[in-house]
């Protein structure tokens, strides 16, 4: 292994300034970060990751004010920001010239953020300048809620992780773009959920996430995957596989429900959220995954979430990590 895992802003400063991305914790999932005028520690990071050019990053500022540097902000956007940053939205806008190309596959827009976790905040203020960040994976992998699912992912290629512990809220954030004023339209389901933004805004939002290839390139239909075979179901109390998938889901197969159910757990089964709550799921769902794809399992199965609230974006990724969908 090559990464070294520390606690200190001032050494992922460090790290940044010789040319190296490191990773970063967020309050979502953990990034892998680069100055935003440093096109070839930029470049770096699509290397590492394996992730295509066209696929454009997120840039995470420290507050309005660096968003105003980077990108034209309309007075919907800056209450957006003014109401939930530092927070898991981010807001895709029209960008400014000093924005590289690299960072934006080439668009117009740049999508923003403000990032909660203190460390994080540190990096960006002892830089003087927003970092760019994907989530900190190998491309079309489990999303990282941990210092230790970025170490065995990528630690052998980069330098510095910053621990800033698990994650709080375990998925990615709400992407939103405001790109036309009068349309707002939801690109990625995430922590805040479209019902909460619409009663923020007092209008309705436009669900763009079912035709998201155009709209945001980097939603793929296969994505956040584990290697071994995930199926997907309504629900596992009670379930009866049909004839084709009967060995599968009885030999050696990971069990995952999101509640508890009501019989006794046997060995093979787990329990997202014992207290029965969808952000626990949330908070849990990715560290799970991870940690049956590590373990002797021939198959995983997991239940959808209900269809509403942060299930939507539980499910979204669900939908896109499963190699089985048994829930249509
Ligand atoms: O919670 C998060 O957002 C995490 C943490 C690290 O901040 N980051 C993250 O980044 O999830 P990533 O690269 O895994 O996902 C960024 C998404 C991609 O689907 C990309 O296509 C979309 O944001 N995106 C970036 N710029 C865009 C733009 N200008 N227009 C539309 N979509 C954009
Ligand atoms: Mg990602």
């Amino acid at each position: 292994m090559k990464a070294i895992v520390g606690y200190s802003a001032k050494e992922a400063v460090q790290w940044l300034h010789l040319g190296e991305p490191v990773a970063l914790p967020t309050e979502t999932v953990y990034g892998l970060a680069a100055p935003l005028s440093e096109e070839t520690t930029i470049k770096k990071i699509y290397t590492l990751k394996r992730r295509p050019i066209e696929n454009p990053l997120i840039v995470h500022v420290l507050n309005t004010q660096q968003l105003e540097e980077i990108a034209f902000v309309s007075t919907t956007a800056s209450t957006l920001a003014e109401n939930y940053w530092p927070g898991p939205l981010t807001l895709v806008l029209k960008k400014k010239d000093c924005v590289p190309n690299i960072v934006t596959g080439g668009l117009p827009s740049v999508a923003v953020r403000a990032p909660q976790a203190p460390l994080f905040r540190e990096v960006i203020s002892l830089l003087k300048e927003p970092l760019v960040a994907p989530s900190a994976n190998t491309f079309q992998q489990l999303s990282p809620t941990t210092a230790q699912h970025v170490l065995q992912d990528l630690g052998s290629e980069i330098s510095y992780i910053l621990d800033g512990g698990p994650c709080t809220f375990g998925l990615e954030s709400t992407i939103l773009s405001l790109l036309d004023e009068e349309k707002p339209t939801l690109l990625r389901h995430g922590p805040i959920t479209k019902e909460a933004l619409e009663s923020f805004l007092q209008k309705p939002i436009i669900d763009g996430t079912s035709i998201q290839v155009h709209l945001s390139p980097g939603l793929y239909k296969k994505h956040y995957s584990p290697k071994k075979p995930l199926y997907w179901v309504q629900r596992l109390e009670g379930f009866i596989p049909s004839k084709f998938y009967e060995k599968q889901f009885k030999e050696n197969a990971a069990h995952v429900f999101l509640y508890p159910p009501q019989h006794k757990l046997q060995p093979n089964e787990y329990v997202l959220s014992p207290s029965k709550s969808l952000q626990e799921v949330a908070t849990h769902l990715f560290k799970c995954l991870q940690t049956l794809d590590k373990e002797n399992w021939s198959s995983i199965w997991i239940e959808k979430a209900p269809d509403y609230g942060i299930g939507k974006a539980i499910n979204d990724r669900l939908s896109r990590a499963a190699h089985f969908n048994l829930t249509i």
